[in-house]
């Protein structure tokens, strides 16, 4: 793992829309895993403003509220079109984002584990991490080799989410996510995590234990997982200073 800390959520933003960038260059048909929420909203806009070819992009969402209509602001179908694919030249045939009105749910998440497969499997999946240490939607005690599925969100994640919602009780209770076991076989994992309510998680995930209370914590088996974090998610880790120090000696071909 390589755990990047910068002063801020804008620099540590910089870094992960780097790590893109370079992939963009090197393989411009780059199949890219996407999230949703607040922490990536900033490296939308930093790709945004890159103006980067996204004409041979593949892009597949990490996860959906079931339930929703894809028109509805909270959809993550609206969220990713209105944040991040119209501001590009994406082909609309290659954005990927799991149908949460799916009539056959299951058949629905086997065929988007297909499409991955079809697609050559994830060069860079982005990730953002929940209060309890959720990757995707994959909530604690998910298992650590699932695959795309539906999961029940926690009463946690759905005091989390409220925010974007009127009221606590329009947030879904169920969504389609990618599983674990998906996540671990994109080639390289970015993840975002920004402010003091993530810090625990982080912290968790970095220095603990690998465990299913802490999904996030499966990256530690990860060959090649990434963490850009503002000061304040690093708040809670033990050996901050030796990552950053690792960081600022990195050789000058390793720098991003
Ligand atoms: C969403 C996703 C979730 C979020 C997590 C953090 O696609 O994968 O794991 O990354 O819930 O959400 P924010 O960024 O809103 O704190």
């Amino acid at each position: 793992m390589e755990i990047i800390i910068q002063p801020t959520a804008e620099a540590a933003t910089s870094v992960a829309a780097r790590v893109i960038a370079r992939l963009l260059n090197e393989k411009p048909n780059a199949v890219i895993g996407l999230a949703t929420g607040s922490t990536p909203l900033l490296l939308y806009r930093a790709l945004i403003d890159m103006k980067l070819d996204w004409s041979r992009v593949t892009t597949f969402n990490l996860d959906e509220y079931i339930g929703l209509p894809k028109e509805h602001p909270q959809s993550y179908y609206s969220f990713m079109w209105d944040n991040l694919f119209r501001h590009t030249n994406i082909a609309p045939e290659n954005v990927h984002i799991p149908d949460g009105n799916a009539k056959d749910i299951p058949g629905f998440c086997a065929a988007y584990e297909q499409r991955i497969r079809d697609a050559g499997g994830i060069d860079l999946q982005v990730l953002g991490i929940g209060t309890d240490g959720h990757i995707g939607f994959n909530e604690p005690t998910s298992s650590l080799a699932s695959r795309t599925r539906i999961k029940t969100l926690t009463p946690q994640t759905r005091q989390d989410n409220a925010r974007f919602f009127a009221s606590l009780d329009e947030v879904p209770t169920h969504c389609i996510t990618m599983g674990i076991g998906t996540i671990m076989e994109a080639r390289h994992n970015l993840m975002l995590a920004f402010g003091a309510n993530k810090a625990h998680a982080i912290a968790e995930a970095v220095e603990g234990p690998i465990t299913a209370i802490n999904p996030a914590s499966i990256l530690q088996m990860h060959p090649d997982a990434k963490f850009c974090l503002d000061a304040d998610a690093a708040g809670e880790l033990k050996r901050a200073d030796y990552y950053r120090w690792v960081y600022d000696n990195k050789p000058e071909w390793q720098h991003l």
